[in-house]
Protein backbone atom coordinates (compact mmCIF):
# COMPACT_ATOMS: atom_id res chain seq x y z
CA UNK A 1 0.00 0.00 0.00
CA UNK A 2 3.00 2.43 1.09
CA UNK A 3 4.24 1.56 -2.47
CA UNK A 4 1.24 2.57 -3.94
CA UNK A 5 1.01 6.08 -2.37
CA UNK A 6 4.63 6.86 -3.24
CA UNK A 7 3.81 6.19 -6.94
CA UNK A 8 0.66 8.00 -6.65
CA UNK A 9 2.67 11.10 -5.16
CA UNK A 10 4.91 11.34 -7.60
CA UNK A 11 1.18 11.60 -9.94
CA UNK A 12 2.95 9.79 -13.13
CA UNK A 13 2.44 6.68 -13.86
CA UNK A 14 4.98 6.21 -16.25
CA UNK A 15 8.52 5.55 -17.02
CA UNK A 16 10.00 3.06 -14.07
CA UNK A 17 7.15 3.61 -11.82
CA UNK A 18 4.58 3.16 -13.89
CA UNK A 19 6.02 -0.53 -14.74
CA UNK A 20 6.07 -1.15 -10.64
CA UNK A 21 2.72 0.18 -10.02
CA UNK A 22 1.06 -1.12 -13.11
CA UNK A 23 1.41 -5.00 -11.61
CA UNK A 24 0.61 -4.17 -7.90
CA UNK A 25 -2.62 -2.06 -9.34
CA UNK A 26 -3.80 -5.57 -11.46
CA UNK A 27 -3.72 -6.98 -8.10
CA UNK A 28 -4.66 -4.45 -5.64
CA UNK A 29 -7.28 -2.93 -6.99
CA UNK A 30 -9.10 -5.48 -8.95
CA UNK A 31 -12.39 -5.56 -6.54
CA UNK A 32 -12.94 -2.03 -6.54
CA UNK A 33 -12.86 -1.83 -10.47
CA UNK A 34 -16.03 -4.68 -10.11
CA UNK A 35 -17.77 -3.07 -7.84
CA UNK A 36 -17.43 0.28 -9.03
CA UNK A 37 -18.90 -1.34 -12.38
CA UNK A 38 -21.35 -3.37 -10.54
CA UNK A 39 -22.62 0.05 -9.36
CA UNK A 40 -22.65 1.97 -12.77
CA UNK A 41 -24.80 -0.79 -13.52
CA UNK A 42 -24.98 0.13 -17.18
CA UNK A 43 -27.15 -1.40 -19.81
CA UNK A 44 -26.72 -3.18 -22.94
CA UNK A 45 -25.26 -1.01 -26.30
CA UNK A 46 -24.36 1.64 -23.39
CA UNK A 47 -21.94 4.39 -24.30
CA UNK A 48 -19.41 4.63 -21.31
CA UNK A 49 -16.29 6.72 -20.14
CA UNK A 50 -13.50 5.59 -17.94
CA UNK A 51 -11.08 7.67 -15.98
CA UNK A 52 -7.84 6.76 -15.27
CA UNK A 53 -8.33 2.89 -16.46
CA UNK A 54 -4.47 2.07 -15.58
CA UNK A 55 -3.64 -1.81 -16.23
CA UNK A 56 -7.17 -1.76 -17.94
CA UNK A 57 -8.45 -4.40 -15.45
CA UNK A 58 -11.67 -2.25 -15.09
CA UNK A 59 -12.06 -1.86 -18.82
CA UNK A 60 -11.98 -5.84 -19.37
CA UNK A 61 -14.78 -6.16 -17.03
CA UNK A 62 -16.97 -3.74 -18.57
CA UNK A 63 -16.92 -6.03 -21.79
CA UNK A 64 -17.29 -8.97 -19.81
CA UNK A 65 -20.53 -7.94 -17.86
CA UNK A 66 -22.43 -5.91 -20.19
CA UNK A 67 -23.06 -6.47 -24.11
CA UNK A 68 -22.55 -4.07 -26.54
CA UNK A 69 -21.09 -1.34 -24.42
CA UNK A 70 -18.76 1.10 -26.37
CA UNK A 71 -16.21 2.45 -24.07
CA UNK A 72 -13.93 5.39 -24.41
CA UNK A 73 -10.74 5.13 -21.86
CA UNK A 74 -8.67 8.27 -20.83
CA UNK A 75 -5.38 8.02 -19.06
CA UNK A 76 -1.97 10.39 -19.37
CA UNK A 77 0.45 7.72 -18.89
CA UNK A 78 2.02 5.66 -21.86
CA UNK A 79 2.94 2.52 -20.30
CA UNK A 80 -0.78 2.54 -18.76
CA UNK A 81 -1.98 3.33 -22.41
CA UNK A 82 0.39 0.17 -24.04
CA UNK A 83 -0.88 -1.97 -21.01
CA UNK A 84 -4.42 -1.48 -21.26
CA UNK A 85 -4.07 -1.69 -25.08
CA UNK A 86 -2.54 -5.12 -24.84
CA UNK A 87 -5.09 -6.34 -22.30
CA UNK A 88 -7.95 -4.98 -23.86
CA UNK A 89 -6.36 -5.86 -27.77
CA UNK A 90 -9.86 -7.46 -28.78
CA UNK A 91 -12.17 -4.76 -28.13
CA UNK A 92 -10.13 -2.26 -29.61
CA UNK A 93 -9.99 -4.28 -33.01
CA UNK A 94 -13.13 -4.98 -32.47
CA UNK A 95 -13.97 -0.98 -32.46
CA UNK A 96 -15.51 -1.07 -29.32
CA UNK A 97 -12.98 0.46 -26.76
CA UNK A 98 -11.09 3.63 -27.51
CA UNK A 99 -7.90 4.64 -25.92
CA UNK A 100 -7.22 8.11 -24.91
CA UNK A 101 -3.98 9.70 -23.98
CA UNK A 102 -5.56 12.79 -22.12
CA UNK A 103 -6.43 13.65 -18.97
CA UNK A 104 -10.28 14.18 -17.07
CA UNK A 105 -9.07 17.91 -17.32
CA UNK A 106 -9.24 17.91 -21.47
CA UNK A 107 -11.64 15.19 -22.66
CA UNK A 108 -11.77 15.75 -26.71
CA UNK A 109 -14.97 14.11 -27.24
CA UNK A 110 -18.20 16.13 -28.14
CA UNK A 111 -20.78 16.86 -25.14
CA UNK A 112 -23.75 14.91 -24.26
CA UNK A 113 -22.39 11.68 -25.24
CA UNK A 114 -21.49 9.62 -22.60
CA UNK A 115 -24.14 7.13 -20.65
CA UNK A 116 -21.57 6.87 -17.15
CA UNK A 117 -18.74 7.11 -16.20
CA UNK A 118 -16.25 5.40 -14.05
CA UNK A 119 -13.11 6.43 -11.96
CA UNK A 120 -11.27 3.78 -10.03
CA UNK A 121 -8.32 5.77 -7.91
CA UNK A 122 -7.92 8.42 -9.88
CA UNK A 123 -10.33 11.34 -9.10
CA UNK A 124 -7.94 12.32 -6.14
CA UNK A 125 -5.64 12.80 -9.53
CA UNK A 126 -7.98 15.32 -11.25
CA UNK A 127 -7.99 17.95 -8.51
CA UNK A 128 -8.60 20.55 -8.44
CA UNK A 129 -12.01 19.42 -9.18
CA UNK A 130 -12.62 22.56 -10.34
CA UNK A 131 -10.78 21.96 -13.42
CA UNK A 132 -11.85 18.42 -13.98
CA UNK A 133 -15.80 17.90 -13.08
CA UNK A 134 -17.38 20.37 -14.79
CA UNK A 135 -15.19 19.10 -18.41
CA UNK A 136 -16.87 15.25 -16.96
CA UNK A 137 -20.05 16.41 -16.83
CA UNK A 138 -20.10 17.95 -20.00
CA UNK A 139 -19.67 15.04 -22.05
CA UNK A 140 -22.45 13.32 -19.99
CA UNK A 141 -25.83 13.00 -21.35
CA UNK A 142 -28.26 14.40 -18.96
CA UNK A 143 -28.88 11.85 -15.70
CA UNK A 144 -25.89 9.93 -16.39
CA UNK A 145 -24.32 8.39 -13.55
CA UNK A 146 -20.34 9.24 -12.06
CA UNK A 147 -18.97 6.29 -10.13
CA UNK A 148 -16.11 7.19 -8.34
CA UNK A 149 -14.43 4.53 -5.89
CA UNK A 150 -11.12 6.19 -3.97
CA UNK A 151 -8.71 4.29 -1.76
CA UNK A 152 -9.34 5.99 2.10
CA UNK A 153 -5.72 6.29 2.59
CA UNK A 154 -4.86 7.70 -0.79
CA UNK A 155 -8.18 10.47 0.12
CA UNK A 156 -6.25 11.22 3.24
CA UNK A 157 -3.07 11.67 1.81
CA UNK A 158 -4.80 14.30 -0.06
CA UNK A 159 -6.83 16.38 1.88
CA UNK A 160 -5.69 15.23 5.65
CA UNK A 161 -8.61 13.10 6.52
CA UNK A 162 -10.97 10.80 4.33
CA UNK A 163 -13.91 13.40 6.12
CA UNK A 164 -11.82 15.97 5.06
CA UNK A 165 -11.50 15.35 1.55
CA UNK A 166 -15.24 13.06 0.94
CA UNK A 167 -16.35 16.75 2.23
CA UNK A 168 -14.55 18.70 -0.72
CA UNK A 169 -15.70 16.02 -3.63
CA UNK A 170 -18.78 16.68 -2.20
CA UNK A 171 -18.98 20.37 -2.65
CA UNK A 172 -17.30 20.45 -6.09
CA UNK A 173 -19.69 18.47 -7.62
CA UNK A 174 -22.51 20.26 -6.38
CA UNK A 175 -20.72 23.18 -7.60
CA UNK A 176 -20.00 21.75 -11.05
CA UNK A 177 -23.99 20.46 -11.68
CA UNK A 178 -24.14 17.13 -10.49
CA UNK A 179 -26.98 16.04 -8.08
CA UNK A 180 -28.09 13.19 -6.17
CA UNK A 181 -24.87 12.60 -4.54
CA UNK A 182 -24.29 9.46 -2.35
CA UNK A 183 -21.43 9.04 -0.55
CA UNK A 184 -20.77 5.97 1.26
CA UNK A 185 -18.11 3.10 1.99
CA UNK A 186 -18.10 0.29 -0.59
CA UNK A 187 -16.86 -3.62 -0.20
CA UNK A 188 -13.58 -3.74 -1.34
CA UNK A 189 -10.18 -2.77 0.30
CA UNK A 190 -12.29 -4.59 3.29
CA UNK A 191 -14.97 -2.01 3.51
CA UNK A 192 -12.86 0.99 3.73
CA UNK A 193 -12.84 2.06 -0.40
CA UNK A 194 -14.90 5.38 -0.61
CA UNK A 195 -17.56 5.23 -3.37
CA UNK A 196 -18.98 8.30 -4.50
CA UNK A 197 -21.75 8.73 -7.33
CA UNK A 198 -23.45 11.21 -8.71
CA UNK A 199 -25.96 12.24 -11.92
CA UNK A 200 -24.99 14.48 -14.14
CA UNK A 201 -27.69 17.42 -14.15
CA UNK A 202 -30.77 17.06 -16.48
CA UNK A 203 -31.42 19.18 -18.92
C1 LIG B 1 -3.89 4.92 -8.97
S1 LIG B 1 -4.03 4.65 -10.70
C2 LIG B 1 -5.55 3.74 -10.77
C3 LIG B 1 -5.67 2.90 -12.00
C4 LIG B 1 -6.84 1.93 -12.00
N1 LIG B 1 -8.11 2.59 -12.15
C5 LIG B 1 -6.82 1.12 -10.74
O1 LIG B 1 -7.56 1.40 -9.79
O2 LIG B 1 -5.98 0.20 -10.70
C6 LIG B 1 -4.51 6.23 -11.32
C7 LIG B 1 -4.55 6.31 -12.83
O3 LIG B 1 -5.08 7.59 -13.18
C8 LIG B 1 -4.27 8.17 -14.18
N2 LIG B 1 -4.40 9.64 -14.01
C9 LIG B 1 -3.59 10.47 -13.31
N3 LIG B 1 -4.04 11.73 -13.38
C10 LIG B 1 -5.17 11.69 -14.16
C11 LIG B 1 -6.09 12.67 -14.62
N4 LIG B 1 -5.95 13.96 -14.28
N5 LIG B 1 -7.11 12.28 -15.42
C12 LIG B 1 -7.27 10.96 -15.76
N6 LIG B 1 -6.42 9.99 -15.34
C13 LIG B 1 -5.39 10.35 -14.55
C14 LIG B 1 -2.88 7.62 -13.93
O4 LIG B 1 -2.06 7.70 -15.08
C15 LIG B 1 -3.17 6.21 -13.47
O5 LIG B 1 -3.19 5.29 -14.53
Amino acid sequence: MEVLFYVTKIKSFDGIFGRIAAPIMVRKNREAEIEANEILGATQGARLLVLGFGPGVGLQDLFRRTQNVKVVGLDPSQIMMEIAAKRNACEIEAGRLRLIQATAETISEPEDCFDGAVAVNTIQLCEPFENSLPEIGRVLKPNAKLVTITHDWAAAKHAGSPEIWKARLDSALVAAGFSAIDIFNGKSEKGKAIVVTARWRAK
